[in-house]
């Protein structure tokens, strides 16, 4: 059964499958010195420039080696409220900085200089926990997108407080393939510091990656992937699949298509006049509000999530393998239940 679920509920590009296979031959040097590690390695410093990569069996491990590597004990990341880092690691991040989270309330997941400010008297007290990293997500966990113009100004903003600005990348493909420029024009020259690179929810099958652009963090990043247990002794599966992906833009093309059906789900949803949509749909997630009968029957034929239990608003997520058929099937079902 498909599901609308989550991006990581689909299985793996067949491609990427593939390249697994083809790294499992004879024996390779471990823990990352491995020609597919260099190859996957060269790659990213191609798009990027030159950047340190570090792999991660996770997220939350990709999170919590970036956060590590901004952080001393006494400092504190900004994030939004609805942030994974915040909202679904089980506090991972905070355990192993031993740092804080400041949350702020959004109404789309997206964070501003304006809404940080109220944090900046807090620097140099040394009552308060000390601002030290602004964490986004890109694409957001509602769904909605940084244009490049709101990354350049929490970029700077950060910067000029003396922060560092993280990405949690999660599906950063998928915001780049919505804002439609190139990979390093949405990061790096925007200014972003370090960020978790996604791959789980883009068609592979385990694997992120951190990239540390500012060399500040550079130096200390390797022994903190250790420290935290995300270091892969066969490191070669996780970069041959980066290396598959990033080769000739799988990843755009992967991304492009998830985005693409949670456009054609929103159009299917338009003919439906009781389903409201709440969030701007600008990469592979829909939110909506419907109505209260029609969830349990929907979601016994499709997995989805109640995203809020309190308005009871309910998301969808399109992913690499999602068909026009399924979307077309989920919207005929939904409308019948109705
Ligand atoms: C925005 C975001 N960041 C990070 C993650 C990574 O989580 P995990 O540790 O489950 O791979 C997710 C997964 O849902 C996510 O949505």
């Amino acid at each position: 059964m498909k599901s609308f679920a989550s991006d990581n509920y689909s299985g793996i590009h067949p491609r990427i499958l593939e390249a697994v296979v083809r790294a499992n031959n004879l024996h390779e040097i471990s823990y990352g010195d491995d020609t597919y590690t260099l190859k996957s390695n060269e790659l990213f410093n191609r798009i990027f420039g030159d950047t340190s990569v570090l792999y991660a069996f996770n997220g939350t491990g990709a999170n919590v080696i970036s956060l590590k590597c901004c952080l001393q004990p006494f400092e504190a990341v900004i994030c939004a409220e609805t942030a994974h880092i915040n909202a679904d690691e089980c506090g991972a991040p905070t355990q192993s900085t031993g740092s804080s989270l400041l949350t702020i309330k959004t109404s789309n997941g997206k964070l501003a200089p304006e809404l940080i400010k109220p944090f900046l008297s807090r620097i140099g007290n040394v009552h308060n926990t000390q601002p030290k990293v602004i964490s986004i997500s890109q694409s957001t966990e509602l769904g909605t997108v940084y244009s490049l113009k709101e990354l350049r100004a929490l970029a700077d903003f950060a910067h000029d407080n003396g922060m560092y600005l993280h990405v949690d990348g999660a599906r950063i493909s998928n915001a780049v393939a919505s804002l439609g420029v190139g990979l390093k024009e949405a990061t790096v020259d925007c200014g972003v510091d370090i960020m978790s690179f996604g791959g789980t929810k883009n068609g592979l099958m385990i694997g992120e990656a951190v990239l540390v652009f500012n060399p500040e963090l550079q130096k200390n990043a390797p022994f903190f992937q250790k420290q935290t247990a995300q270091l892969f002794s066969k490191n070669r599966f996780i970069a041959a699949q980066f290396e598959e992906m990033l080769k000739d833009d799988l990843w755009l093309e992967m991304a492009q298509h998830s985005n693409t059906m949670a456009q054609f789900l929103v159009k299917k949803l338009n003919e439906i006049p009781e389903v409201k949509i709440t969030q701007a749909v600008d990469a592979n997630a829909v939110f909506a509000i419907i109505p209260e009968k029609a969830i349990i029957p929907l979601q016994k034929k499709y997995r989805f999530y109640i995203w809020d239990e309190q308005t009871r608003e309910v998301r969808w997520m399109c992913s690499f393998d999602t068909t026009e058929e399924d979307v077309i099937d989920f919207a005929e079902t939904l409308k019948s239940l109705i």
